[in-house]
């Protein structure tokens, strides 16, 4: 069995990692989509409740589970039997960062490959930054966030 990992922080997963999921999900036999835990960054979100939200954005994918990790990447794929990490490339800026990941990952793991998936047309401009600002400016995400869970996300992010 081929298995994936989709890694984010996810805070909260948008339509464009919505996008790459579903896409992922057709290429490997299993997709693990992990939120990353340890995050220096101030999250707007627990790790429980971007999990939930991803749960509740993927419903529709049978061979999608939804998890958290700490600590390396290569060492939580290595322990869930992944032979490759799926990520979504949304524009030229995010190469550099993305290709210096892969290759330490790469490095330090040297059976876990990284497979790139353009971010469709749609969704290049679109992050996780971009929507929490908008929405907690008092403007419309609906085109930006999973359906399911849009009630959810404004709510939270109108009442920081
Ligand atoms: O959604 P993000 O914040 O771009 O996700 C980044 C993520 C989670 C993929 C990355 O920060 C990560 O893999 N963190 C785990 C720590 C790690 O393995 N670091 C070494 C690779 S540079």
């Amino acid at each position: 069995m081929k298995i994936a990992i989709c890694p984010g922080s996810f805070d909260p997963v948008t339509l464009g990692h919505l996008d790459i999921i579903e896409r992922a999900s057709g290429l490997f036999d299993k997709v693990i989509v992990a939120v990353l835990c340890n995050m220096d960054k101030n999250p707007n979100f627990t790790v429980e409740e971007r999990m939930e939200l991803l749960r509740e954005t993927t419903a529709h994918l049978s061979n999608v589970e939804i998890d958290s990790f700490g600590g390396l990447l290569v060492d939580y794929a290595k322990s869930k039997g992944a032979v490759a990490v799926v990520k979504g490339l949304r524009a030229v800026s995010d190469f550099e960062y993305e290709f210096q990941m892969s290759m330490i990952n790469k490095k330090l793991y040297g059976e876990l490959e990284t497979v790139y998936l353009n971010t469709s047309q749609d969704y290049m401009y679109l992050s996780s930054s971009v929507v929490k600002q908008i929405a907690s400016l008092g403007g419309d995400i609906s085109n930006f966030v999973p359906e399911a869970i849009h009630a959810k996300i404004v709510d939270r992010l109108t009442n920081m």
